[in-house]
């Protein structure tokens, strides 16, 4: 039988009991140091359904996390409260506060209303620092009589001094801007339609800044990223999220060019939203970690189903396969993570005529080897100059296990094809009850780094914890979060198969 807390991350946001998906309403309020994150919530049951609340959850290091009552909730059992987001409104445009509500505290939540024959958008506002919510008398403050309508994410634009709403039409594959002074009253201001990878419908659009980490001269200090998540339709089936980099000057945004570029290269990360404010103004987010091609289905024996990914931080980045090809690219990494602290456990160099893995088995977390929660980071170079025939031979597998059994998930590298793969199908009851995990599928990524002597090489910081893991390569340049149900144990060691002669090398943190 299964320990029913077995596969509960840690550190990444899970619902108490019941079912959570998307993120809603990201903000930091500064006057009490605290994260607040809210969520799509069905508090009944371990599958989506209505009625469907906020959720709510605070923390202040983005580690750990105290779970609050539901924070808005439909008026009646057949509607949704469906996702959006919260702005801090410090200069009280919308008229709902007063100076007994101090400027870090004058929330509004815009939201989508869903109703049996209708999606709308509407507000509520909150005195007491983000807990509990009124709502605001003349909702809705956008109705165009429409059932595929939803998830308002609401920003300030300085240079106009407006509000800045963009929201989808989902099944007109279409993101809408609309702009209002007061949160009350909405002017539709542009369209942007049929961009990059449509799949069946788009859901949580949204706009942020980012810095330019490596800037051009003449560049900004920092450019606009619009996401957009697209369900069903990925190429790797089901969810995923897309985004495109340019410039938005208060009414349109404008992409750099038409490429499609997905946030994640995994298969759990979906409906990502920015929070609204961030400590020294830097961009940070969070997606869920499940895919609706099955989140419904994953094993729940504690009661819940999903959780958030870790909390990120966004840059852009210019890079390059080859001198001529550069692209300005979102980087991610895990906001709480400082690589640096990653206390050595174990250390080593494999190599051939083939590879060379530099590997560095540290653990940022306390007894990683019993909690489930472990990461690590490591180097992975491919010698330019071996031939297919020799490459053919060649083995490199990451092995992501219990100590108590074999069963493992793989993170491997493909020579052939120049890919890494993750194969997540085990001989656990997951495997044996569903279908899609069986699945062998190729993360397609790009050889980052190149050295003068025609090498490719990786780095990867990755991140462990219980049923989720996180991968970061080349600085998070690229990215892949999937989650994975071992059903003999947590996990606790990454043993490494890297070699022409298929020797294993197993390493893990000391008992
Ligand atoms: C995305 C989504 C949103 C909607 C919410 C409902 O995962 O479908 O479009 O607001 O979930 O829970």
């Amino acid at each position: 039988l299964v320990d029913s807390s077995i596969y509960r991350p840690l550190v990444h946001l899970t619902p108490p009991v019941g079912w959570m998906n998307d993120p809603n309403g990201l903000f930091y309020d500064s006057s009490e140091s605290t994260y607040h994150v809210y969520y799509q919530y069905n508090p009944n049951d371990t599958i989506w359904g209505l009625p469907l609340y906020w959720g709510h959850a605070t923390s202040d290091d983005l580690l750990t996390w105290d779970h609050h009552a539901p924070a808005i909730g439909p008026e009646n059992d057949d509607e949704g409260i469906y996702s959006g987001s919260i702005v801090i409104d410090y200069d009280n445009t919308s008229g709902f506060f007063d100076d007994s509500t101090r400027p870090e505290q004058r929330i509004v939540a815009i939201y989508t209303n869903n109703l049996p024959d209708v999606e709308t958008q509407d507000i509520a506002y909150s005195t007491d620092g983000g807990y509990t919510f009124e709502k605001y008398e003349n909702n809705p403050v956008i109705d165009v009589n429409s059932t595929q309508f939803r998830d308002p994410k609401v920003i300030w634009y300085e240079e106009t001094e407006q509000w800045v709403m963009t929201v989808a039409k989902s099944q007109e594959y279409k993101i809408q801007i609309y702009t209002s002074d007061n949160l009350k009253d909405w002017s539709l201001a542009s369209n942007f339609s049929t961009k990059g990878y449509v799949g069946y419908q788009y859901e949580c659009p949204g706009l942020f800044e980012a810095t330019i980490e490596n800037p051009k001269s003449g560049d900004p200090e920092k450019k606009w990223v619009m996401v957009l998540a697209i369900n069903p339709g990925s190429p790797l089936g089901g969810s995923i999220n897309e985004y495109f980099v340019g410039d938005f000057n208060g009414t349109e945004f404008i992409p750099d060019d038409d490429a499609t570029r997905f946030m994640d290269t995994g298969k759990d990360f979906y409906a990502f939203q920015a929070f609204f404010n961030a400590p020294e103004n830097r961009s940070i987010g969070v997606a869920w970690s499940s895919n609706w091609q099955y989140s419904n289905q994953v094993p729940d024996p504690d009661g819940y189903r999903s959780s958030m990914s870790s909390i990120r931080e966004y840059t852009l980045r210019y890079v390059s396969t080859n001198p001529e090809s550069e692209q300005l690219i979102l980087c991610q990494k895990p906001f709480f993570v400082n690589e640096t602290d990653l206390k050595v456990v174990e250390e080593y160099k494999v190599s051939n005529s083939s590879l060379t893995v530099d590997h560095t088995f540290g653990s940022s977390f306390a007894n990683s080897n019993t909690t489930g929660l472990l990461d690590f980071n490591m180097t992975f170079t491919v010698n330019g100059t071996t031939d297919v025939t020799q490459k053919d031979s060649v083995t490199f597998e990451l092995r992501i296990k219990s100590n108590q059994s074999d069963e493992a998930i793989a993170l491997g590298y493909d020579y052939n094809n120049e890919q890494f793969y993750i194969n997540r199908a085990t001989e656990s009851y997951f495997q044996r009850t569903n279908q899609f995990f069986q699945e062998r599928w190729s993360t397609y990524v790009q050889p980052l780094t190149i050295t003068e002597s025609g090498d490719k090489q990786y780095q990867l910081y990755g991140l462990v914890d219980n049923n989720i893991l996180e991968l970061y390569f080349n600085d998070g340049a690229f990215t892949s979060t999937n989650t994975f149900f071992l059903e003999k144990g947590k996990p606790s060691n990454v043993d490494i198969v890297a070699s022409s002669s298929k020797e294993a090398y197993h390493r893990g943190p000391a008992d």
